[in-house]
């Protein structure tokens, strides 16, 4: 992920030249040297806690549950302005609306309203996305990031380890152009070099974006990708990739960052930690209730919810 720091600046309202980096905010990288993932917790601390993302997610051993609908809310309405821009780490959307776009339900307890989104690729079509399924790695992947609207700023969500909560989608590559991403391909002439912006003409419903079906999705606790790799994410992995062409993808890296070609942005995977990976089976398939003396320690809430909810649906299917 995530919240690179131009719209952390924006959610946090930080300044340039704070005690920790004077001068350059956004020192890191993806290439070998110091500036690589590796190396940031040099200067991040976060970076090198227990719950970081991304992580291989093996799909033998997720609990598959079955949770509430997750919820959309206007996600069908077209933004009155979208902005892209290259920040030298990714290529970041920001959409202008007159409604607000929310999520709910699915493992989320409060409501999250819809902040950016943006993209991490490899350097060829054989990898490129984050998190991996069954230590496969796909050739991009999308970060829609949503902020917890209970807390009073942005600033607050990010001290709050339910304070974000990020939509992720796998893309593969198909022979045709997915039309849905010409907008955003054909603007990234435009924004070539780092630090630069444009507006889309017409921008693009949330709901076009996302994967044809939201009900299959891994779930789990983790952090921002991205320093300052705050551990505040809940991730939403949605099962069913989006497709689009090699030419499409392509065209990303041939973007550049602030150290030469932005050829691939994606940090390697982290280590689990024993966290639990849920995976939502949808409809009212088989449930697998959690084994709680199988030496899950974590105390997430989500875990007693997820538990509350297979036994009351449990005994709804039983009915
Ligand atoms: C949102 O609208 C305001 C006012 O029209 C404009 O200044 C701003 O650039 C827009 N932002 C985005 C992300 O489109
Ligand atoms: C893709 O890039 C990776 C990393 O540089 C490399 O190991 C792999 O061989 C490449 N695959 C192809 C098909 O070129
Ligand atoms: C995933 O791949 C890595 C690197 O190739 C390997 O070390 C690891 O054992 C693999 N994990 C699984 C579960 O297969
Ligand atoms: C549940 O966990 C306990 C302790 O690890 C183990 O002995 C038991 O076999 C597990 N039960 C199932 C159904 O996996
Ligand atoms: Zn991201």
């Amino acid at each position: 992920m995530l919240v690179e720091l131009t719209v952390l600046f924006w959610i946090t309202g930080l300044v340039y030249g704070s005690p920790n980096h004077p001068g350059d905010e956004q020192s890191f990288g993806y290439d070998s040297g110091e500036l690589d993932p590796p190396h940031w917790a040099t200067e991040y601390k976060t970076c090198s806690g227990k719950y970081q993302s991304p992580i291989d997610i093996e799909e033998d051993l997720v609990t598959k549950v079955n949770l509430p609908l997750l919820r959309f809310h206007n996600i069908d309405t077209l933004p009155t302005t979208t902005s892209i821009m290259n920040n030298g780490h990714t290529v970041v959307l920001q959409l202008n609306y007159s409604a607000p776009v929310m999520i709910s339900g699915g493992p989320l307890t409060p409501t999250y309203k819809f902040t950016q989104l943006h993209f991490h690729w490899g350097v060829n079509d054989s990898l490129g996305s984050e998190d991996l399924i069954n230590n496969h790695s796909y050739p991009m992947e999308l970060h829609m990031v949503f902020t917890n609207t209970d807390y009073d700023s942005d600033s607050i969500a990010l001290t709050k380890n339910d304070g974000l909560v990020v939509l992720a989608s796998f893309f593969e590559i198909t022979k045709e152009d997915n039309p849905v991403y010409s907008e955003i391909v054909n603007a990234l002439d435009i924004i070539h070099m780092p630090d630069t912006s444009t507006f889309l003409p017409n921008g693009f419903t949330i709901r076009s974006v996302l994967p044809e079906s939201t009900e299959h999705y891994f779930t789990y606790k983790g952090s921002l990708t991205t320093p300052p790799c705050l551990e505040v994410v809940t991730w939403i992995d949605f099962k069913h990739p989006i497709r689009l062409s090699h030419n499409q993808i392509q065209a990303f890296r041939m973007l550049r960052s602030k150290h030469g070609q932005l050829t691939h942005n994606a940090r390697p995977v982290q280590e689990l930690s024993g966290r639990p990976v849920w995976y939502n089976v949808g409809g009212f398939a088989n449930l697998n209730i959690p084994n709680t003396s199988s030496g899950l320690t974590f105390d997430f809430s989500i875990f007693n919810m997820v538990m509350l909810l297979c036994c009351k649906l449990a005994t709804l299917t039983l009915l």
